[in-house]
C-alpha cells in the first residue's frame, strides 16, 4: 500500500494524539509483529554477505549451527537459537548476544535465551589469541543452571560449525520453523 493510501495519524508530536491515532499506531504495531518472520528471512539472508575471515560466511554459519541442531533432535526454541544467535554480529560486534537474546526473548523458554545472551562469553574458551583469563571467563557462570547448557550449545553446534565441507541446509528448510516460533503469542512461553 502506498504511503498515500495508508492511515496516517493526525500528530506531529505524540502529546497531540487522539485516541483514534493511537489505535491506528497499534494496528500498525501488529502488522509490523505479524511480519516480523519475513524480517528475520530477509536479515539472515543479508549475513550471506558478511564472510569475514571465517571459511564461510555468516549466513552458512548460522546455517550450519541450526543444521547441527536439528540433527540433534533439538526442538524448535533450540534450532531458532542455533539459527538467530548471531544476527545482530554486524550492528553489535561487541553485544551481539545480547541483541539476539532481545530478539528471541518473547518467543523461547529461559533457559534457550540465556544461552543465546551469553554464547559470546562461552565461546571464548576456544579462542587461543585470547589470555588465560579471558578465555576461562565462562567460569563466572560455574552453577548457574543453564551453565552446561551454554558449554553444550557452544561445543556442539557453534564452535565446530564452520567447516565448508557440512552438508548444511538451505535457508528454506528452516522457514517453517521461523513461522512457527515468532508467531507464537508473545511471552507466553517464559
Ligand atoms: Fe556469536
Ligand atoms: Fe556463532
Amino acid at each position: 500500500m502506498s504511503k498515500e493510501l495508508a492511515k496516517t495519524v493526525g500528530f506531529t508530536a505524540m502529546k497531540d494524539g487522539t485516541k483514534e491515532d493511537y489505535i491506528i499506531i497499534k494496528e500498525n504495531d501488529e502488522k509490523t509483529a505479524r511480519e516480523l518472520p519475513d524480517r528475520l528471512i530477509e536479515h539472515l539472508t543479508e549475513m550471506e554477505k558478511d564472510d569475514g575471515a571465517y571459511k564461510i560466511n555468516r549466513l552458512e554459519h548460522v546455517l550450519q549451527c541450526a543444521t547441527r541442531a536439528s540433527r540433534d533432535g533439538a526442538d524448535d526454541d533450540w534450532i531458532i537459537a542455533a539459527l538467530l544467535h548471531d544476527i545482530g554480529d554486524v550492528l553489535a560486534p561487541f553485544t551481539h548476544g545480547q541483541v539476539a537474546a532481545e530478539i528471541l526473548r518473547p518467543f523461547v523458554r529461559e533457559e534457550v535465551n540465556w544461552v543465546v545472551r551469553h554464547h559470546g562469553t562461552f565461546q571464548m574458551f576456544y579462542n587461543k589469541s585470547l589470555g588465560e583469563e579471558d578465555r576461562t571467563s565462562r567460569e563466572q557462570f560455574k552453577g548457574h543452571p543453564y551453565y552446561q547448557s551454554a558449554v553444550d550449545f557452544c561445543e556442539k553446534w557453534d564452535q565446530c560449525s564452520f567447516d565448508p565441507e557440512y552438508d548444511t541446509e538451505t535457508l528454506d528448510f528452516f522457514i517453517p520453523i521461523i513461522k512457527r516460533v515468532f508467531l507464537r503469542k508473545p511471552f507466553e512461553n517464559n
